[in-house]
Formats: C-alpha cells, sequence, structure tokens
C-alpha cells in the first residue's frame, strides 16, 4: 500500500477516509485535523493559557503533543484518582512526558484535597463509581482552571468517546444532554471555556499518533470500567463501523452539522456559587460537595443529616455533570453499574 499524500510506503490505513499514509503524513494529517476542529469551532487563540486535562492516556497526551508543537501556551493538569496501580502508573507517565517536553503539569490529589478517593466513593456513595468519577474530574478541571488563571480547559475525548455518548443519549431521548454535547462549551458564571480538538479523530488514529511519536501512555483500561454503559454503546458503534466504515463519523460530525440546531433550545438554566464552595451550581449546594458530603457522612449544613445530601435531586446532578459521563449512569444502581 502506499501513502496517498507522498506514495511513499504507507504505515497504517484509515479505513474511514479510504487512504494509508506514511509515518510522516498521516501525522501531517492527524495535526491538521486537530487545527481544523480548532479553527472552525474558535476553540482557542494563539494567546490563550491553555489547560490540558491529561489522564495519561492516548488521546489526552496525543493532544497535549499537537497542542505543544503547534505553539499554544498549553500546561497539563494531572487528577490523581487514587485507583492503585492504575493512578501510580498514569501519574508517571504523564510526569515523565512533562518532563520530556518541558512543559508544565499541574497536579491534584482527589484524596489530600478533598478527602476521598473514587474507589472509596464507590463503596460509600449512592452514585455509581464512573458518576462520581465524572463529576470529581468536572469540579476539579474548572476549579484548577479557575484557580489558575487559565482561559480554558482542554479534554482528549475522540470520536468514538463522542459517537457513544450521543448514541447513548440518544436512545434515551434525553433532548437537553443531546443539545449541550458540542465540541465548545463557552464560559459563563464561573464556568471556564471547556473544548475537544480531537473530535474529528477517532481511538485508531489517536493511538497510532501516539505510538509513531513515541509517546508513552497506559495502555490499560481504568480497572473500574465494568458496568461502564459507555463502553457498550461504543462496542455497538464498533460493530456497525466494521461493516460500515465512516458511520461513527457521520453518525457524530453529521449530528453537529445538522442535528445540533435541532436540539438547541436557547434556554439555560440560571447558575449561582454553592454556599459551601463558591463553584458554579444550579442549587444551593453544588452536586460535588453534594456527593463528597455524603461519601464523608458530613453534614452540608445545619439540618441536614448526611441523608439528605444523598441525590435528592437527580436533575440537579445531570445539569452538573459533564457529557464525559452519560446521564443514564447517574440513575443505575450500584449493582448494576459494578462499583466496588
Ligand atoms: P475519560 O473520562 O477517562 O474518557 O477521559 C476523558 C478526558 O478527560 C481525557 O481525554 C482527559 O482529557 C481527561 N481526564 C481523564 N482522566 C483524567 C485525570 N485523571 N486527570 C486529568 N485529566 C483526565
Ligand atoms: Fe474508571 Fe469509571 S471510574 S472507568
Ligand atoms: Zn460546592
Amino acid at each position: 500500500m502506499k501513502c496517498r499524500r507522498c506514495k511513499a510506503p504507507a504505515v497504517i490505513e484509515v479505513r474511514r477516509h479510504n487512504a494509508a499514509y506514511c509515518k510522516g503524513c498521516f501525522l501531517h494529517v492527524f495535526r491538521g485535523q486537530v487545527e481544523r476542529a480548532i479553527r472552525q469551532w474558535r476553540m482557542l487563540d494563539t494567546d490563550d493559557r491553555v489547560l490540558v486535562a491529561v489522564s495519561g492516556g492516548k488521546d489526552s497526551l496525543a493532544l497535549w503533543d499537537v497542542l505543544l508543537d503547534l505553539g499554544y501556551r498549553a500546561d497539563g493538569l494531572y487528577l490523581g484518582l487514587g485507583i492503585g496501580e492504575y493512578s501510580g502508573r498514569s501519574a508517571e507517565v504523564t510526569r515523565g512526558f512533562a518532563r520530556d517536553r518541558d512543559a508544565r503539569l499541574v497536579e491534584v490529589d482527589l484524596s489530600a484535597e478533598y478527602g476521598f478517593d473514587i474507589p472509596t466513593a464507590g463503596r460509600r456513595g449512592s452514585r455509581s463509581t464512573c458518576a462520581v468519577c465524572g463529576l470529581s474530574k468536572r469540579y476539579v478541571f474548572n476549579k484548577a482552571a479557575l484557580d489558575g488563571g487559565y482561559d480554558v480547559v482542554v479534554t482528549g475525548h475522540n470520536l468514538d468517546d463522542e459517537a457513544a455518548t450521543l448514541l447513548g443519549n440518544t436512545l434515551r431521548w434525553q433532548t437537553e444532554s443531546i443539545a449541550r454535547q458540542s465540541p465548545v462549551l463557552p464560559s459563563r458564571d464561573g464556568l471556564v471555556k471547556k473544548v475537544k480538538p480531537l473530535h474529528r479523530l477517532s481511538e485508531l488514529e489517536t493511538a497510532a499518533y501516539a505510538f509513531l511519536r513515541g509517546i508513552d501512555y497506559v495502555v490499560e483500561e481504568c480497572p473500574l470500567v465494568a458496568g461502564n454503559t459507555q463502553l457498550r454503546y461504543k462496542d455497538a458503534m464498533n460493530a456497525i463501523e466494521s461493516t460500515s466504515p465512516g458511520t461513527k463519523a457521520q453518525f457524530f460530525l453529521g449530528y453537529l452539522d445538522r442535528g445540533m440546531p435541532l436540539f438547541t433550545t436557547g434556554r439555560e438554566v440560571e447558575l449561582v456559587a454553592c454556599e459551601r464552595c463558591g463553584q458554579s451550581t444550579t442549587g444551593r449546594f453544588c452536586a460535588f460537595c453534594r456527593a463528597q458530603a455524603q461519601i464523608l457522612g458530613r453534614q452540608l449544613a445545619t439540618g441536614d443529616g448526611p441523608n439528605d445530601v444523598a441525590p435528592s435531586d437527580d436533575r440537579q446532578v445531570a445539569d452538573e455533570l459533564s457529557d464525559e459521563v452519560l446521564p443514564a449512569e447517574i440513575y443505575a444502581t450500584r449493582g448494576a453499574d459494578a462499583g466496588p
């Protein structure tokens, strides 16, 4: 097989484009897709202070690599979730990358900062492990960006992630979540702008990029993933993709092009400051503070018993969870959603 751009021997085939590339041309095309997403959705300005949420996986490390190469002022943010060996190795590769690239890495440890880790949250709280994990990430990303004076938070969600989330939301006709599934969430009332520059690139492509660039990344899945609904939707999308290459991209990119405007209502929930931590929320206390209080068995306000901070208002949690976690997971029972 020959490279589509330069006719040299190809090293990677991209079936949905019906094309193959040599190493240099693949890296060029990959960067071009990231630049295109940034331009099309006005994700980043050249003088923005950018905070890249880096998990130690292929997607976020590949993205940080591209953004540094493109000349953005991009610092990394690693959140220690306390998931045993898995978190230890994730921190190690992220630090290694930052060292090699002479880049700045901000680190937050959930347990040291907030008194609980994700395995404990799964055991003690009433929410599924993945739901608390998603909620914690969203909360800490925003807070770290505000505290550090960053203009924008960047995450490594790829096309597979976005297509699976859209499929899950569509199967349940979660119209408000569907409307919010944009690659750019603008800043408003204490919420920092959030962008997803990899949304045009598949998981296979980000893995190939990381491999060809020699990036050391954590290959293993999170050990708490069993029962994660999003994985089942990914499998379903992959089954369709294997016989009809391009379906995933048509589904998600077609949604952005033609579907999203149909779901946008222009209605926005009003945001106020959480009475405990001051971060933006739709209720008296933010979903993170309520989850934390429940996990630690603390009261949020006089007169509240620990049980009063259970997810009495699932709607608020749904509003405050980003699209990283399917809203369906909020309602999952712990047994079905396999918290340890
Ligand atoms: P996930 O929710 O694990 O699919 O990750 C989605 C995105 O969230 C990743 O591409 C990263 O940008 C970010 N992310 C996930 N886990 C972490 C972490 N522990 N620290 C920093 N960023 C993370
Ligand atoms: Fe790790 Fe859900 S907590 S995948
Ligand atoms: Zn709060």
